[in-house]
């Protein structure tokens, strides 16, 4: 049995340091979600104000809620089916459930990181021309109605090949040499490729009103539930807690590591290039408002809109403007890979433990469906329908309620955080009390049920953005029942014979002990 941990062990894979693991950590919390949603979120939900329940949102329920994660695949070291399998046999279900929740994003996920490196060159010669809206969904997506339409469109296609190719040589690589050293490189690019946008977005004229709008307290906006709402589902968003992504990475550190120190740095890491992006943003949005001569109201925007709308129209008006482009699609570029690479990870790591399977032979054996369904979906002309509708239904019906289960599996059922309590501050430098038990089994995901059942309500009323309800009920609602589905029916296969399900730290004791 001694054997078998030490063969998974060695043949999983690890980061070299514990530097390596935080960075790669960074990376995929850093992603889309600070650069294109979080500006827009605390703009509308407070400005100033909006930092006093996203601070809280961070210290009571994110940053708990990643220690849980971290604390799982630390001491169990496995993927999230293996981890949670060897905290509790019937808890394996959970891990299955996250990996086809990140099957499913990494598909849509690629497709956004392919738009953004074609409009990196785009912004050279501003081939949108004087309006970039009709230029996205017409020249660029060729979309039409709603509706299936497999029509490939070149311009998205041959970018997201090239997307999947890179992906996938960094996964086939390996934990160190691909998540790791890619990691290593890229960060420390997107910090100053980042900075020198937000340096050049603040010489524009107007950037001062843009901030004005950003920061302007509202503190009347602290009454208001959504606010809270918005702050909570952000900071989840954001960290990457819930996907399954912490438990992986952190299964990948030395078993003597600083795990509550590295959370810390991780998530204010992720805060601080939050508050980042929305000083660069909303000085660009800013400046776009002072040119029309409109209120950054008129202006304000997130997502897409943000990115493949407003961005082009700051970038056609701006001095430096081919720079500008080029420094925010490279950082969104460089953002969203480091975060794909974390979401695929969680499959291709998941399919290794269970059937032992070699990195190239998993990374092929996940990537290359992964990439053909992307291509097929996202290279045509419904590729814009298929993004927002699994993208809306995923993170609110996905990742939400997998992430109150998990934390409620551990708290109250099988009773768990007592123990990862202890894991956790063998080696932190951050001591946990038991109030840490408390917010991960109480207040956390009281916060997320919360948000829940009001998304839930909200979403019955008034079905999203008038798409046919076909639609929304195979994408959207049909897709996020069927991963909860396949994940308890993957949960039934059987482990290969070797495969050691106890827990490896006792395991270790025993053997130090016997040695
Ligand atoms: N945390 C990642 C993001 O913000 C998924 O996009």
């Amino acid at each position: 049995m001694t054997a078998a941990v030490e063969h998974t062990e060695e043949h999983r894979g690890a980061f070299s340091s514990r530097k390596v693991f935080i960075l790669a950590a960074i990376g995929s919390a850093v992603g889309l979600g600070n650069i294109w949603r979080f500006p827009y979120v605390a703009y509308e939900n407070g400005g100033g104000a909006f930092m006093i329940p996203y601070l809280v949102a961070l210290l009571t329920a994110g940053l708990p809620f990643l220690l849980l994660d971290y604390g799982l695949g630390h001491r169990y070291r496995g993927s999230a089916p293996l981890a949670f399998r060897r905290a509790a046999p019937a808890s394996e279900g959970l891990g299955w459930w996250q990996v086809g929740i990140c099957f499913v994003i990494a598909v849509y996920y690629a497709a956004v990181i392919a738009w953004a490196a074609r409009y990196a060159f785009f912004s050279l010669d501003k081939a949108w021309g004087d309006d970039p809206e009709a230029f996205l969904f017409g020249s660029y997506l060729q979309a039409g109605d709603p509706g299936i339409g497999l029509d490939f469109v070149s311009g998205v296609t041959v970018p997201l090949v090239l997307v999947w190719v890179a992906v996938l040589a960094i996964m086939a690589l390996g934990v160190q040499k691909g998540i790791g050293a890619s990691s290593v490189v890229f960060i420390p690019v997107l910090f100053v490729a980042f900075i020198a946008l937000v340096g050049v977005s603040l010489t524009l004229d107007g950037a001062a009103v843009g901030l004005d709008a950003l920061f302007t307290p509202d503190w009347g906006a602290l009454t208001e539930t959504s606010v809270w709402i918005a702050a909570f589902g952000q900071i989840f968003f954001s960290l990457s807690v819930g996907f399954g992504i912490m438990i992986t990475y952190a299964s990948y550190v030395g078993r003597r590591s600083d795990m509550t120190g590295s959370g810390l740095v991780v998530g204010f890491a992720n805060s601080g290039f939050e508050l980042l992006a929305g000083i660069g943003v909303f000085a660009a949005l800013g400046f776009m408002a002072t040119a029309a001569g409109t209120g950054v109201d008129e202006v304000a925007t997130d997502g897409l809109g943000l990115a493949f709308i407003a961005f082009p129209a700051i970038i056609n008006e701006a001095p430096f403007g081919a720079l500008i482009g080029v420094l925010f699609f490279g950082s969104l570029v460089i953002a969203g890979v480091t975060s794909l690479v974390s979401v695929i990870e969680v499959v291709i790591s998941a399919v290794r433990d269970k059937f032992e399977m070699t990195r190239v032979g998993a990374s092929m054996a996940v990537g290359i469906p992964a990439a053909v369904i992307s291509i097929t979906l996202l290279g045509t002309t419904t590729g814009v329908f298929v993004l927002d509708i699994v993208d809306h239904f995923i993170n609110r019906f996905g990742i939400l309620v997998v992430a109150v289960a998990s934390m409620l599996a551990m708290s109250w059922v099988f009773k768990k955080t007592g123990l990862l309590r202890e894991h956790l501050n063998r080696d932190g430098s951050i001591h946990l009390g038991r109030w840490w038990q408390w917010l991960v089994g109480i207040v956390a995901p009281a916060a997320l049920t919360f948000i829940l059942v009001n998304e839930f309500i909200d979403n019955i009323r008034e079905p999203y953005e008038d798409y046919p309800t076909w639609m929304l009920n195979t994408l959207g609602w049909g897709l996020a029942v069927a991963v909860l589905v396949l994940g308890f029916v993957a949960a039934r296969l059987p482990w290969r014979d070797n495969t050691f399900l106890g827990d490896p730290e006792i395991k270790s004791r025993q053997d130090e002990r016997s040695n």
